[in-house]
């Protein structure tokens, strides 16, 4: 997932400073999406200049590397086009010459920035190189900027000058694939040409006189383009002779009209996200896909990528009222509970591609040239911190079970406090949502150094944790903003068990346990999206059962133990009451006396072999007048509610993973308990979201 913006002034006379801040801020804006790496294309100081500033890591280190070039930030700019971009990994490691922009040569003659995957990039890699193309990076975008810089020679060799939207045309008949592009070229100053497909991209505007009319019209050419990418057959070669076609600007851009027909000055803003833009302007016009938006003269231009469809002929030019922080948390109130909803996606995509559900296998690409050592390893050990920690303690008894080799889960501080004995046929794997949470880096050091197996479990691509382990699985949640870890828990989960799984598809007496948990993974995103139809019953047992309350217990044993603590944790660092998540078993050797009518008991009774010990210890609540908030499968009758305070039902799993459906019930108690008492949950006091200190 990457961001993309743009930024095109003209005749509004802006300093070179200002345009690199303007387009800096504007990544920072995206940066919320996650980044590992960003760069800028802006224009230099002698004419068909244009300078590249790329940089790994945060949007600061762009900035930071921007500013050590030492450019003079004051010579100023009547009209001007920069491109921008920042990026969050999915492919490969963050690189210096992966970032974007890439550039066609090095003259930077084309300079593009790209979200989204060309599919054909190999062969038009290998036809470019024929031609005498030199590549630098990795990346796929690359092979669009060098198709530009092709194309347009082509064309002035065949004595053809197309426009910029018409070259656009040309190259997009080439590629395959999703994208949002933003193109610059030394060719067309001042201008920038834009296409999506498949990829969010939209335009800001922003005039000082008001719009002649709020839309823009989508212009057709006279003649039938042979570049409508709609003509493309399958058979067709690529990098055919590109035949230029008119080349006259002849039309004017109804919206941009002005009375006496003097250009004007305006600004436009092309970004991936409203969010980049909202602050300029309220007036954005959101691309389709196909669409090309040329900007020149203070205009904005739609052409066709191919020949319209059904679509309509103008593109509405429309004022979003809505406040930045509304567009970065969509339809909710804090991120911690936009990410709870997130759920059913974000656990779908941490299986997306690695579990196949027909044969019944789990592929995962980042461990499976190490299964065989894994397997042969001593004992596996698995270090993590707080919600990390739980994901651990939550899938360590499946882990047992399948792999039959020993496990221990162990706290990183606490780990590194003890001095832990670790040999070299230990596996240690490491499980963090940042990937920089310095306990558990330590503890990584601490096995690395040791020359144990280290594996990691990450959500962030190109964190230190992930570069630093050996091997690893990303569970791919997608940035997790709010403080309160609750989509990487049940990725993290996820990914644990997928792990399990694969270390154990060579054992035949497992092949049954492992059919049924597949199929149980296949139905935990609708499954989630059911508990979260809990909403309203929680938020109404927060404001009234449990507004008043200092302290909560929460009793789970077996699976639900780990539930039972993670609950616990998110109740008490987003809404600072005290709560503990005990296992029930030891609920009679010293916890039992605090029970009274007061305080609220939390009960995890799901059915699982560990089922009638469950039942037992809310009996042994109730006798005391304890009222249970249970915490039961769908329909489950086989459990009196008679003497609960409230019953909140789930849908049933296999066992190994009902901790996944029970947690979002807390998830959810624990983030209305925290608004109903005032506190902003994505910043609860004293805490940060990735812990880099000791
Ligand atoms: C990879 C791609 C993914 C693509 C898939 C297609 C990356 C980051 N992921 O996913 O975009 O869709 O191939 O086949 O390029 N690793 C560690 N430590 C960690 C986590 C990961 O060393 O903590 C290593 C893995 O061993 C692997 C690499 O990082 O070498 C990528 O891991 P992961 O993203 O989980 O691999 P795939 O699922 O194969
Ligand atoms: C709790 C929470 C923390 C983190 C812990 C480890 O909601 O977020 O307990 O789980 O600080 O962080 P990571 O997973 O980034 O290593």
């Amino acid at each position: 997932m990457c961001g993309i913006f743009g930024y095109v002034n003209y005749l509004v006379e802006k300093t070179r400073g200002e345009i690199s801040t303007n387009l800096i801020d504007g990544l920072r804006k995206l940066e919320y999406r996650g980044y590992d790496s960003a760069g800028i294309a802006i224009d230099g100081d002698k004419p068909d200049e244009t300078l590249i500033v790329r940089q790994i890591g945060k949007v600061a280190a762009l900035k930071e590397e921007y500013d050590s070039k030492d450019y003079n930030q004051d010579v100023s700019f009547v009209s001007h086009a920069g491109i921008a971009h920042t990026r969050w990994a999915t492919h490969g490691q963050p690189k210096q010459i992966n970032c974007h922009p890439q550039r066609s040569d090095v003259n930077n003659e084309f300079v593009v920035v790209h979200n989204g995957i060309i599919t054909n990039f190999r062969e038009l890699k290998t036809l470019l190189i024929n031609k005498g193309f030199k590549f630098e990076s990795d990346t796929d975008t690359e092979c669009i900027a060098k198709l530009f810089k092709h194309v347009y020679d082509t064309n002035l060799k065949n004595g053809n000058s197309p426009d910029f939207n018409e070259l656009m045309k040309q190259v997009l008949f080439e590629i395959d694939g999703s994208y949002g592009l933003l193109v610059k070229s030394i060719h067309y100053p001042n201008e920038v040409c834009a296409t999506r497909k498949g990829s969010p991209l939209l335009v800001g505007v922003k005039t000082e006189r008001k719009l002649k009319v709020d839309f823009v019209d989508v212009e057709f050419p006279d003649v039938e383009s042979s570049h409508d990418i709609s003509a493309k057959k399958e058979d067709l070669g690529l990098l055919p002779v590109a035949q230029g076609e008119s080349s006259l600007r002849h039309s004017q851009s109804r919206a941009f009209l002005s009375e006496d027909g003097l250009p004007q000055p305006a600004e436009f803003f092309l970004s991936s996200d409203p969010a980049a833009v909202i602050q300029h302007t309220k007036k954005v016009l959101f691309l389709e896909d196909d669409d090309i938006a040329h900007i020149y003269d203070g205009e904005l231009h739609i052409h066709r990528a191919r020949k319209d469809d059904n679509l309509s002929a103008t593109r509405a030019i429309q004022t979003l009222e809505l406040e930045l922080a509304q567009i970065m948390k969509g339809p909710y109130k804090h991120f911690m509970q936009k990410e709870i909803f997130e759920q059913p996606e974000s656990t779908f995509n941490t299986m997306r591609g690695r579990v196949d559900f027909i044969n019944h296998r789990v592929n995962l690409g980042g461990l499976k040239s190490w299964l065989t050592t894994i397997r042969r390893c001593r004992r596996i050990i698995m270090i993590a911190c707080g919600t990390s920690y739980h994901s651990c303690l939550a899938t360590r008894s499946i882990f047992e079970e399948l792999t039959e080799i020993p496990v221990s889960v162990e706290l990183a501080s606490d780990f590194l406090d003890r001095k832990s004995p670790v040999f070299r046929d230990d596996t240690c794997i490491f499980v963090s949502q940042s990937g920089e949470t310095l306990d558990s880096m330590l503890a990584l050091q601490y096995c690395l150094e040791r020359d144990a197996l280290t594996v990691g479990v990450v959500n962030s691509v190109g964190s230190s944790i992930s570069r630093s382990t050996h091997c690893g699985v990303h569970i791919n949640a997608g940035p997790e903003i709010g403080v309160a870890s609750t989509k990487a828990y049940t990725s993290q989960y996820i990914a644990l068990v997928m792990i399990a799984l694969s270390l154990s598809d060579d054992r035949v007496s497992q092949i049954q346990r492992r059919h049924e948990i597949i199929e149980g993974l296949q139905k935990i995103p609708e499954q989630i999206k059911k508990v979260l139809t809990l909403e309203e019953s929680i938020k109404s047992l927060c404001t009234e059962e449990l507004s008043t309350q200092k302290s909560l217990l929460l009793l789970g044993r077996g699976y639900q133990h780990a539930t039972a603590l993670e609950g616990a944790l998110k109740i008490k660092e987003i809404s600072y009451i005290h709560s503990e998540g005990v296992l029930a078993g030891e609920l009679k050797h010293g916890v039992l006396a605090l029970v009274d009518d007061q305080l609220p008991i939390i009960a995890f009774a799901t059915r699982d072999s560990l089922f009638p010990k469950v039942i037992n210890s809310i009996e042994q609540v109730t006798a005391r007048s304890g009222r249970p908030i249970i915490i039961k499968n769908e329909g489950d009758t086989g459990i009196s509610a008679e003497r609960a305070l409230a019953v909140l039902e789930v849908p049933q799993t296999v066992d190994c993973l009902q901790g996944l459906l029970n947690v979002i019930p807390l998830q959810l108690i624990s983030y209305w308990l925290a608004v109903n008492k005032g506190i902003d949950v994505d910043f609860p006091r004293n805490l940060a979201k990735s812990v880099t200190v000791e």
